[in-house]
């Protein structure tokens, strides 16, 4: 399968991402992991990114566009992929669009993780304490809210392009871990007995 999962800062998408890879055994393409992973590394794209992350803005469309054109064409892809914060833009859903129809793929379900934004800043700081030591460059609280905006703005819309081409489906990301992960399995299961023919593009 391959699943796209939306949500703001916080909201589960790692969460729910590493239980799926898990348990259907997909390829787990975090753009937010890959980026961090390129920082560390002081690859070009680390270099460029350091910063803008750093600000809790969004590295621009053309490379991370370019990061999952590379990452998608890996063999470990073959079977299916969960999208893990991408795509974050209007740009990159239609970039992402591109690419699929090139390799004549298609999405089998667009995930929204729906959260009162309240209680996000709440998740992040708790994440925070407990990688203490190994704590996120944006995860202080100035720059989780600069990330929530920025989600707001720039991100927000693409569910609203999905939901356009019929392919939006919406999870309660308030339930505990195990419930969210439960609506999303049972979703999966309602997708696949409907063979794909939901698919957003
Ligand atoms: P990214 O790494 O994608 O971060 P994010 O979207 O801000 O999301 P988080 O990782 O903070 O949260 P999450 O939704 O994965 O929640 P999690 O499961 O960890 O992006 C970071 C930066 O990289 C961006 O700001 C941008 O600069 C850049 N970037 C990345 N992708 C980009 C793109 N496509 N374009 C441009 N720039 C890009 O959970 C959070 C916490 O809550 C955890 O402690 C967890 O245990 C807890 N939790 C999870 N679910 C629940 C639950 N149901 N109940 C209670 N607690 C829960």
């Amino acid at each position: 399968m391959r699943i796209v999962l939306l949500g703001p800062p916080g909201s589960g998408k790692g969460t729910q991402a590493a239980e799926l890879v898990d348990r259907l055994s997909l390829a787990h393409l975090s753009t937010g992991d890959m980026l961090r992973a390129a920082v560390a590394a002081k690859t070009p794209v680390g270099v460029r990114a350091a910063e803008i992350m750093e600000r809790g803005d969004l590295v621009p469309d053309d490379v991370v566009i370019g990061v999952i054109a590379d990452r998608i064409s890996e063999p470990d892809c073959a079977d299916g992929f969960i999208l893990d914060g991408f795509p974050r833009t209007v740009a990159q859903a239609e970039g992402l669009s591109r690419l699929l129809e090139g390799l004549r793929l298609s999405l089998d379900a667009v995930i929204e993780l729906t959260v009162d934004e309240e209680a996000l800043l709440a998740r992040i700081e708790k994440r925070a304490r407990e990688t203490e030591g190994a704590t996120r460059a944006d995860d202080n609280p100035d720059t989780v809210r600069r990330r929530l905006e920025v989600y707001r703005k720039q991100t927000a819309p693409v569910a609203a392009y999905y939901e356009g081409k019929g392919g939006l489906r919406r999870v309660n990301g308030m339930l505990p871990v195990e419930a969210v992960s439960g609506e999303i399995a049972a979703l999966l299961d309602r997708v696949k007995t409907t063979s794909g023919s939901e698919a957003a593009g």
